[in-house]
């Protein structure tokens, strides 16, 4: 039985890949091109709308389909991005076009940090049902990127407890303390149970 992942992103590709240490199919790599209409209120609501739509669209209905909807809210900002992270400054927008964008907008409110916490929900459908989980990771955001590990808004998001951001710290750091291992370590028994069933 096989885990695909409903995205493409070769960061949370990667970092799925080394928190469960077992392959993870990107979803293209079994179904192709398939638009995915991220229409929900909440990062929950994403999750399960992307994880659902590769689900209905795979032949092997024993496959697990997890998938992770994720993003940064920042409190100057009102909670902005949040769910439209990875797409803040319009469709198609480059990780560093929204990471820009941030910091104009900080820069423009004479603010040169923020408080901050990233979200991340994860969805996991299969023949046995639905389920959502949540882990969160709490901060601040600056307006001078630092550092190129990690992916996204890493450059300007240093953890609480931290004087680095994760761009600068070794990526074994975030992955101890990230909203995507919380989530993860929440999803694991999930995926453990279907997998023994
Ligand atoms: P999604 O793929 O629609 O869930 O969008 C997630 C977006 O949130 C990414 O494109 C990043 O901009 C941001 N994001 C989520 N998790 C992280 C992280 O761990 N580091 C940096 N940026 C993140």
């Amino acid at each position: 039985m096989g885990i695909i992942l409903a995205s493409n992103n070769k960061g949370k590709i990667k970092e799925f890949q080394e928190y469960l240490n077992c392959e993870i199919l990107p979803y293209k790599s079994v179904v192709g091109d398939i638009e995915i209409i991220e229409d929900g209120n909440s990062f929950a609501q994403n999750a399960l709308i992307k994880a659902k739509t590769i689900y209905n669209a795979i032949d092997n209905k024993d496959a697990i389909v997890i998938s992770d909807d994720s993003g940064i809210s920042i409190k100057a900002l009102g909670n902005k991005p949040g769910i439209y992270s990875a797409r803040y400054a319009g469709k198609g927008a480059s990780d560093k076009d929204n990471l820009q964008k941030v910091i104009d907008e900080l820069k423009s409110l004479n603010l040169d940090s923020s408080p901050a916490f990233y979200t991340a929900a994860i969805a996991i459908v299969s023949k046995w049902g639905e389920y959502v989980v949540h882990g969160w990771m709490h901060g601040k955001v600056i307006t001078t990127p630092k550092g190129n590990n990690g992916f996204g808004y890493d450059p300007i998001f240093i953890p609480e407890g931290f004087d680095k951001t994760l761009g600068e710290l070794d990526s074994q750091v975030k992955k101890s303390i990230s909203h995507r291992t919380k989530a993860i370590d929440l999803a694991l028994p999930i995926i453990e149970l279907i997998l023994n069933k």
